[in-house]
């Protein structure tokens, strides 16, 4: 419901692709309230090309750093409840599976959020009424939990940070179904071409007042006026037949366009062309999901095995039930240029030679099998105007280390602060959205494009074992041997929290 009484800077956001960022942004708007006007809501309408959401296996894994926007978003309880929760990560030789490093992060489940790097008070400040307003009425309930943790919980206290796992096709099922609930228009269908601006730099009203926005139809002009400043996109809707049906433009005056269209994002095509600085790396990595018995040979949670040729990543996906062993991602490298088919007819191969057990087929159920190119890629900006990018449409990097959609994550509730800050008139806009691109760039820049890279040249034996300092640290603060207790490994892990970037120190108090 909007609420007409307060004029507001912009009066939608529109939001390309109901991927995974799209639709935690559309679920954070939404929620978002204001203490003046608590009956009303950021208006939000997602425009997506297909008629349902992706259902190919790729990511699983959400890292510690974005766990605080799930919290906020109201989603942390279903996802543990859908997904698991993963404690032990091993890096291992390949032939013996020797161990060669690791990590137990059950110190990460009882964290306090306030004072870690990045987290607003919004978040840590949760279910005690000290936040920035985003409803709090599924934490504050505790997920079930009564007695000291719910009351952890209502101070604040008390959040479980470790690497939380959901399959995406379920994660996006469960983050639509959260959307519709909440009243957030899904079109689908319809597939964005292009965007552009409506009146950028011929309005001169000062930021915050938002003009006469109270005056205005939804999309109607501001009569006597020039053209306000917006953004809008040209979409195609196609029929079930996928027939074009109609071509047109959506959004204009007062809207705000957000392109969460992923890796070949029309949005970030129509601001820089094919302009995407970076580099594709010269290997294919296959992804598939496989019930095979990993604890058979007591392997971990999640499990890296560093060789140049067969390294792979094991990793939990699914419990074991009554039927069927754990259910495991298994992601391996393999040469770049072959078919899909070439590279299904060379698995059974793959699996033999490389999986502890040396399994033919019979021992194991390949569900699904998908080849993937890795990128390093970086939008020259994150941001022209009243246009922004988030998550794959505005950077990519390689799987390796789960840090892509956890970065675009990252993204999503940076910008959500962002616009909230603008909407309430905390934030001045100009300056508010121009540190959004120039944060976000910084933190892929300096952590998550190095990071990514080092995690794939670890895995895939281009770097020197020896001299590797992510294994030493890990043995520097192992709790079995030194390391202070478990305190040292759980900073290290924590340190992760670095990608965030907290805007809300920009609002105006
Ligand atoms: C094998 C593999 C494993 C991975 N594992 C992990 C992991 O464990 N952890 C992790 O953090 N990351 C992982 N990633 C990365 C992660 O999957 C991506 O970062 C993530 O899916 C990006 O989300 P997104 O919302 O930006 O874009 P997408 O997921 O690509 O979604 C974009 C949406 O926009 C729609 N769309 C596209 N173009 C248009 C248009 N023109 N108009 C309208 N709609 C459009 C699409 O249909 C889609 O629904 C993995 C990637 C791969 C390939
Ligand atoms: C809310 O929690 C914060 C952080 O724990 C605390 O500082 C504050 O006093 C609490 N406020 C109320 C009203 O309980
Ligand atoms: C794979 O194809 C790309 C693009 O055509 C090419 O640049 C690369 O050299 C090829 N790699 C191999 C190993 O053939």
């Amino acid at each position: 419901m909007i609420d007409e009484q307060q004029p507001r800077p912009f009066k939608r956001v529109l939001i390309v692709g109901a991927g995974p960022s799209g639709l935690l942004l559309a679920l954070l708007l939404s929620k978002h309230t204001s203490p003046s006007s608590p009956s009303s809501r950021i208006p939000v309408t997602i425009l997506e090309a297909s008629h349902e959401v992706d259902s190919q296996p790729r990511a699983a894994h959400y890292g510690t750093p974005c766990i605080p926007e799930f919290i906020r978003a109201g989603i942390i309880d279903k996802i543990r409840e859908r997904g698991l929760v993963l404690d032990t990560m091993t890096w291992r030789k390949p032939g013996t599976f020797e161990e060669l490093g690791g990590f137990d992060a059950s110190g990460l489940r009882d964290v306090a959020l306030e004072g870690l790097e990045g987290v607003p008070r919004g978040v840590w400040g949760l279910g005690n009424g000290t936040g920035t307003g985003i409803e709090t009425e599924k934490e504050t309930e505790g997920g079930g939990t009564e007695g000291t943790e719910g009351a952890k919980k209502k101070n604040g206290k008390g959040q479980d940070m470790r690497t939380h796992c959901l399959v995406l096709q379920d994660l996006l099922k469960l983050m639509l179904e959260e959307c519709l609930e909440r009243g957030v228009e899904v079109l689908w269908r319809h597939k964005v071409l292009g965007v552009g601006h409506t009146g950028l730099g011929t309005r001169s009203k000062e930021d915050g007042k938002g003009g006469k926005g109270g005056e205005q139809k939804e999309d109607g002009k501001e009569e006597g006026k020039g053209e306000e400043k917006g953004a809008w996109v040209e979409v195609e809707v196609t029929g079930d037949d996928g027939e074009v049906k109609e071509s047109k433009k959506v959004g204009g005056e007062g809207y705000i366009v957000v392109g969460a269209d992923g890796a070949n994002s029309a949005v970030r095509k129509g601001l820089f062309g094919d302009e995407f600085p970076g580099f594709t790396w010269d290997r294919t990595i296959i992804a598939t999901n496989t019930y095979y018995d990993f604890d058979k040979f007591g392997w971990s949670d999640a499990n890296f095995i560093i060789d140049p040729e067969n390294f792979f990543m094991a990793a939990r996906i699914a419990a074991a039930t009554s039927t069927h062993p754990a259910l495991y991602r298994i992601t391996y490298g393999e040469v770049p240029n072959l078919t899909r088919a070439q590279y299904l007819s060379r698995q059974p191969f793959k699996f033999q030679s490389m999986l502890p057990g040396h399994p033919t087929p019979d021992k194991y159920q390949l569900i699904t099998l998908s080849p993937y190119r890795m990128h390093q890629r970086c939008a020259p900006s994150f941001r022209v105007g009243r246009i922004l990018l988030v998550a794959d449409a505005a950077h990519l990097c390689n799987p390796w280390g789960g840090l892509g959609i956890t970065g675009g994550f990252v993204d999503v509730g940076g910008l959500y602060d962002c616009l909230a800050g603008v909407w309430d008139g905390k934030a001045d806009e100009e300056e508010i959205l121009g540190l959004y691109s120039e944060k976000r760039i910084e933190k892929w820049k300096e952590i998550i494009n190095p990071l990514s890279q080092e995690n794939f040249r670890r895995v895939s034996g281009q770097a020197d074992l020896e001299g590797d300092e992510f294994l030493e640290v890990l043995r520097e603060v192992d709790p079995k041997t030194k390391g202070n207790g478990g305190g040292a490994l759980k900073s290290v892990l924590l340190g992760m929290m670095g990608v965030r970037y907290d805007f809300t120190r920009h609002y105006k108090r």
